[in-house]
Formats: C-alpha cells, structure tokens, sequence
C-alpha cells in the first residue's frame, strides 16, 4: 500500500495504535539541562496496548491476518511490554495468544501482577522456561507450531520485540510523525534535532534509521541500550535494516558503521535490575514533569541520556526529542524496591 503523503510502499497495516502521539517540552528537565527537551509520547499509543511495540504490531499482525493465522506466538522475559501488547492486540483482533516466558523456575512462576496480570486477563495461554531454554526459543517456537498444527490451528511466531524487517515498519512510519511534530517546533527544522531512546531488541532503532532515510528526517538516531552490549547491537540492527532493505526493495544507502549510533555504558546492573540512581531520576520526572518512565527500558535510557549530557553539554546538541517507548506496567513489580526512595 503506497502511502498518499510519502509515496512509500507500506506493506498493509492493521490500524491498532492512537497515532499520531503528541511531541510535549518538558520545561523544568529542559532548564536542569540547559537543552529544550522534547518528549514524543509513545507511551500514549494507547492505556492497554501502551508503548512502541504498539506500532510494529500494526505491520506484524496485519501479516498474520493476511495469512489466515488463529493463534500467535512470542516470546519474552516475565514483564515483557511487547508479549502484553501481543496479548492484548490479539484479542483485538480475535486470535489467541501464547506467550513463551522466561523465568528462573518456570514451576514456580513470578507473581501474576504488571503486564503479566494483563497477559492473563487478554486471554493468553503462557509456557514458562529457563533463560537458558530461552536461548533455543527458535526450537521451541518450531515444537509449539507443530503441536498447534496438530490440533488444527495455524499458527504465526512474532519474534521478541517484533524486532524483524516487517517490524521495523512501525518506526518507518513514526519517522514521517516526527518529521511534522519538528517542523512544528518554534526554530524546528532550522536545528538539528537529536532522537534518543531505549535500545532493548533493535526493532526501534532500526526502522527509526531507514525511516529517517527514506522519508528526509534530519536527526541524529541515537539508541541507549538497556541490555547486551553496542557490537550486539550493531549486528542486530544491522540485520533487521538489512534485511528489511532487499525484501522491501528500498532505495537507501546504509551502512552499520556510520548509521548506528549506540550508546552503550548504562545497562547497569543487568536487564530489568535498577540502580537507586536510576530510580530516583525516574521519581524525579514523574514530580518534575508529571511523566512516568518505566525502570527496564525509557529509564535506563533516559538516565543514560541525562549522565551524557551531564559529562557534556553539547553531546547531542540543543534539541533532543527523548522518545517515550512506553512500559508503564513494569513500574508495578517495582514498587518494593521504589518505597524506601520515598521516605
Ligand atoms: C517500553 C519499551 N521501550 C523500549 C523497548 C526497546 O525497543 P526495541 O525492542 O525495539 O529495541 C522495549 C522493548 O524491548 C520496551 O518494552
């Protein structure tokens, strides 16, 4: 489907996401900052089916559609944001889900709240397995659509954080959102704008870099991974923009060197653990600016953002658009270790 405003053959898309999501200033962060700061609120695709994750589902799902799909599988770790939004567009959209979660005893799964809770409420069947069975989740997404196939269902995989070259389509189509919400800004399209956001499996920075080519967005795509390191990223998303370059035919020069920026160094304690630091920026933006950052990804990454320009002012220049991928759910899980930091 050719685009009417960008002339890009979008593959279909089944509408899903509350598009476009507004680009807000946050005032007081920005004079703390000394840079007028942006937030792009992706976070409001929607309350459910909240987050990025929302957008590539749009692509994803409107493929399993097209290919008569009942039930549809993924996979993530226990509080995953992209199973739960899985879960819950496939109720929408009237197939079944089954969600293959990690956990270190899949016999004595983590307590039923955050986006877990909504998983079972959307209807989801769940497998439980160990990280290191999650290393072969391949193997195991092959076993469940062979068993499925046996009971007469078809079933689609989504692969973790629908980060594949149809995926990618979702950030294709926001460059073309963020392209406006700068040309709307008071000196906008005169400054070079800096787009920063959580890296967690590559599918968001990688159609942010093909979008910004093929529709002229001129910003700096910037990416702060949350877990595994920049060279794993690089071949990530390297892959997914590949990939999606000679299925989709797109006219793009790209190269993984020079287009994928990583800024590597905060995924502190590992994925989903917080460091108090990292907590009590969050608390602050949530008083500051009345905006909820979640503690596995746009915290991790906001920190991260803030610890760069902290070191460097200038480092991403005086616009920044912080683009907010979402996650409130896995604020609930935390509240333990958020309580002592509020007395
Ligand atoms: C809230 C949130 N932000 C950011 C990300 C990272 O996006 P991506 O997987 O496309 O790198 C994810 C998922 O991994 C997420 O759930």
């Amino acid at each position: 489907m050719t685009s009417k405003t960008t002339g890009i053959p979008y593959p279909p898309r089944v509408p899903l996401a509350r598009i476009p999501t507004p680009l807000e200033l946050m005032e007081r962060m920005s004079e703390r900052l000394g840079v007028d700061l942006y937030v792009k609120r992706d976070d409001l695709t929607g309350v459910e089916l909240t987050g990025n994750k929302v957008r590539k589902l749009e692509f994803v799902l409107a493929d399993a559609l097209q290919q008569k799909a009942d039930i549809v599988l993924t996979c993530g770790g226990a509080q995953s944001n992209h199973s739960r939004a899985t879960a819950v567009a496939a109720a929408r959209l009237g197939l079944r889900s089954r969600l293959i979660l990690r956990a270190p005893d899949p016999f004595n799964p983590p307590a039923l709240e955050g986006n877990l809770l909504l998983d079972r409420l959307a209807g989801s069947d769940i497998l439980w397995i160990t990280a290191e069975q999650y290393k072969r989740r391949d193997e195991i997404f092959a076993r469940e659509a062979d068993r499925l196939r046996s009971t007469g269902s078809k079933s689609y995989v989504i692969p973790e954080g629908a980060s594949n070259a149809l995926g990618a389509w979702g950030y294709i189509y926001a460059a073309g959102e963020l392209k406006q919400d700068i040309r709307k800004l008071p000196r906008g399209s005169s400054r070079r704008t800096t787009i920063i956001h959580a890296t967690g499996s590559g599918g968001t920075t990688a159609g942010l870099i093909l979008g910004a080519k093929l529709l002229g967005l001129n910003a700096r795509i910037v990416g702060i991974n949350v877990c595994e390191d920049r060279d794993y990223f690089v071949r990530a998303i390297g892959e997914i923009c590949e990939d999606c370059i000679s299925r989709y035919g797109l006219n793009v020069s790209f190269s993984r060197e020079s287009d994928i920026e990583i800024v590597d160094g905060y995924v502190g304690l590992g994925y989903a653990q917080s460091r108090p630091e990292e907590l009590s920026l969050l608390m602050e933006m949530a008083s500051a600016e009345g905006l909820f950052l979640d503690p596995v990804y746009t915290g991790k990454a906001f920190f991260g953002m803030v610890q760069e320009i902290r070191r460097n002012a200038r480092v991403f220049g005086d616009q920044i658009i912080f683009l907010h991928t979402g996650g409130i759910f896995g604020l609930f899980p935390k509240a333990k270790e958020l309580a002592p930091l509020l007395r």
